[in-house]
């Protein structure tokens, strides 16, 4: 049995536990928030413990913590998590840039112990299907992928639009693009991008192209016009389309140059998380400190790149 415990109470950990309920082996043993209120309406959803402190939570006999903080404290959580003995995943952005996710990194390392960013998509049913279909019937080299997400209803007082808590457009939905970047494309050799602020000192909406060891990525990410959410990804034998939203993927087409079609559509279960916490679960039976999907290495690329987009258009958090 796996034991979790979960820092921060609010939508994506409502999210998680959604998909907790549904990974085997697993038992939720409680959670702590910064307001107390926030805690006892999530312990009155999925029982389990209300903590009153995070010290309190990480002294408890828990195996994994489940991060679902804001950005700007997501690196102080997994270090007092790791510190205190127990595996973390951490919601993405892992850290606020490189410097807090290398020192998130080397405690991990430290102290012998798993450390994953949450980065669903990968572990989607379809998004294993797509992989494993392409193995027999490939669309060459990838040289290009083209992927945008820009959610225009989103509450004006949801984090994304706070400055203080390391919102942004870059922030909230880049790393997703930057994750589809670095997969199908490799390591980042150059970032270039243009951002549109708000009157909150965030970005509303971002374009970033990049250019990576195989090829070349164009990108945007926005709060404030309706984008179509879906991703493209470009071969020498054929193209496919992760239909929207594809950061939660159910249904992708291939296009084989020589007029092949072929439709992909595996829906999700459980809102999705469920997929990348059996995954970790899975990792921390096999004495695993990292992943081999989502690796450090790979989280260490996918911030590199929003800071450099972030410092291409001119957006510093507090203490950068
Ligand atoms: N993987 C995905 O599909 C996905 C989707 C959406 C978001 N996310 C990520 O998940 C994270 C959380 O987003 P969200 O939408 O769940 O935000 P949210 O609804 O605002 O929830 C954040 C929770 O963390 C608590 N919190 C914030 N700062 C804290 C601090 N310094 N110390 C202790 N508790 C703190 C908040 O407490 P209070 O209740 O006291 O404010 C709230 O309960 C973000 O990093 C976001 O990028 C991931």
């Amino acid at each position: 049995m796996i034991r979790w415990g979960v820092i921060g109470c609010g939508r994506i950990a409502h999210r998680f536990m959604q998909g907790l309920k549904e990974v085997p082996g697993t038992e939720f043993t409680g959670a702590w928030s910064r307001r107390q209120e926030t805690v006892d309406t999530f312990i009155e959803q999925y029982g389990g413990i209300g903590f009153e402190s995070v010290e309190e939570l990480l002294n408890n006999d828990i195996d994994a913590v489940y991060v679902a903080t804001l950005p700007d404290s997501h690196h102080l959580y997994c270090i007092l998590a790791l510190i205190a003995g127990k595996h973390v995943l951490c919601e993405k952005p892992a850290a606020l840039n490189l410097l807090t996710l290398e020192s998130v990194l080397e405690v991990a390392k430290e102290k012998n112990l798993l450390f994953m960013e949450g980065m669903k998509p990968p572990f989607f049913p379809l998004y294993k299907k797509l992989k494993e279909y392409l193995e027999t019937d490939p669309i060459g080299e990838v040289g290009y992928v083209r992927a945008g997400s820009s959610v225009a209803d989103i509450s004006p007082d949801h984090p994304n639009f706070s400055y203080d808590l390391a919102g942004g457009a870059v922030m909230g939905i880049g790393i997703y693009e930057a994750y589809l970047a670095v997969e199908w494309l490799g390591n980042t050799k150059q970032v270039q991008a243009m951002g549109r602020f708000g009157e909150n000192k965030i970005d509303m909406f971002t374009i970033f192209q990049t250019e990576h060891e195989k090829g070349y990525g164009q990108f945007y990410c926005g709060f404030d016009l309706h984008g179509k959410g879906d991703a493209l990804i470009c071969g020498t034998l054929g193209n496919i389309t992760i239909h929207k939203n594809w950061w939660n993927p159910a249904k992708a087409t291939i296009n084989y140059l020589d007029g092949r079609v072929m439709e992909l559509d595996v829906p999700f279960t459980a809102g999705g998380l469920n997929y990348e916490t059996a995954h970790f679960c899975e990792l921390i039976k096999a004495g695993l400190t990292e992943s081999p999907v989502i690796t450090h290495e790979m989280s260490r690329q996918m911030i590199a790149m929003l800071d450099s987009a972030r410092g291409i258009i001119g957006l510093k958090f507090k203490g950068e």
